[in-house]
């Protein structure tokens, strides 16, 4: 079934709301340098420093590094010895997504909630407290080995969590890019899983599916993918999930399984107000993205009709623009930011379309291929 008309609030009142969410709190990444991971973070997506956890606070086995832009928060997360779950995480995955957490108002409800309806527990409910008061905090696993943990901090008015100091690093905090709140996140998962997750979100989160593709609507020339957006209640939370196709050669669903070792977190899409500034700055600083032929921008207003932006800085930062029922909008995609062909950024900016640039799937994984064969991995 291919979907091309949303109607988003008769969808939203479709799901059924028993775990209201907030939003996204923050995003933890187990990667293998977290204090050179907060660098990168900082000066090549203008992400502020903001928490810190580690030996001087007490930790003996991490160490977090907590940066900040806007209403995202990455969380990135380093074992301080061998043997440890996170080492062993990074061992298999690379650097990569572990925790997608999201803003509760009761972090026991939403966790009782969702083991009722067949969730497996990563974390119970626990509380935790410092001097700011306390943050209730549980999780259960999702796809692969990532994990939503559930946070309830209305009794909290510190910086971060208990166990968190300040992390100021005056001397040195690149300008912001622009960048406003997580838009959605896309997990891939395994051939003929997709919707086995499309029920566990429908079933153990209230979730509900806003918008399907098939492999008709995504494939090209070789290969071809399936996916299926989920949403919360509120469409503040959206959660794609792709599984791999049939195709004459290996898509780029399959080459991320390979590499992660598992299902996990394809691309995090973040927001932002200014396109045009946003990628133009984190170009400038050396993030790496996808570029479409330019012959794709020859035809582009006769696909899209009239846009606010000229065509000549688009075209010359190779940003792709689609139009929906209900307006616009503007997307690019990073390179993947780790040694391993997996996860990736989007930058997107909405002119009234609640879709995912669905017009530009086939000029994009045309793009992509041409990476993969660059990698020997088509
Ligand atoms: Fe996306």
């Amino acid at each position: 079934m291919s979907t091309t008309t949303l109607n988003l609030p008769k969808l939203y009142a479709e799901a059924q709301d028993f775990m209201p969410l907030n939003g996204t709190d923050y995003l933890e990444l187990y990667v293998g340098n977290s204090k050179q991971a907060a660098h990168f973070y900082k000066s090549a997506f203008g992400f502020q420093s903001y928490a810190y956890a580690g030996l001087e606070t007490g930790q003996r086995d991490r160490e977090s590094y907590v940066v900040i832009q806007d209403k995202i928060k990455l969380v990135l997360t380093s074992p301080l010895k061998s043997g440890t779950e996170i080492g062993k995480h990074i061992d298999k995955h690379g650097d990569g997504v572990k925790v997608i957490a999201l803003w509760v108002d009761d972090a026991t409800v939403a966790y009782n909630n969702a083991m009722e309806r067949g969730a497996k527990s990563f974390m119970e409910p626990r509380i935790e407290e410092d001097a700011d008061g306390k943050v209730v905090r549980s999780g259960i696993y999702t796809y692969g080995e990532t994990v939503h943990v559930f946070v309830e901090r209305k009794d909290y008015n510190g910086l971060f969590l208990p166990g968190y100091k300040a992390w100021a690093t005056p001397a040195y905090n690149p300008k912001p890019v622009g960048l406003k709140y997580v838009d959605h996140m896309v997990g891939n998962v395994e051939l003929g899983k997709m919707n086995y997750w499309v029920e566990f979100y429908e079933k153990v989160m209230g979730f509900v599916n806003i918008l399907s593709f098939d492999d008709n609507d995504i494939s090209t020339e070789y290969t071809a993918l399936m996916s299926k957006v989920m949403s919360n209640g509120n469409g503040r939370i959206k959660f794609p999930i792709n599984e791999p196709a049939e195709g004459k050669k290996k898509s780029q669903i399959d080459e991320y399984l390979d590499f992660y070792e598992d299902a996990g977190v394809q691309h995090i899409a973040v927001a932002t107000d200014d396109i045009i500034g946003t990628v133009r700055e984190l170009q400038s600083r050396g993030i790496e993205f996808l570029r479409v032929p330019t012959t794709y921008y020859d035809v582009l207003l006769d696909r899209v009709g009239p846009i606010d932006e000229d065509l000549e800085p688009l075209k010359a930062l190779g940003i792709l623009v689609d139009r929906d029922d209900e307006g616009y909008l503007l997307q690019i995609f990073t390179k993947p930011v780790e040694p391993r062909p997996t996860m990736f950024f989007e930058i997107i900016q909405r002119k009234g379309a609640q879709s995912f640039g669905k017009g530009n799937f086939k000029a994009l994984f045309e793009a992509i291929e041409r990476e993969q064969e660059l990698r020997g991995t088509l």
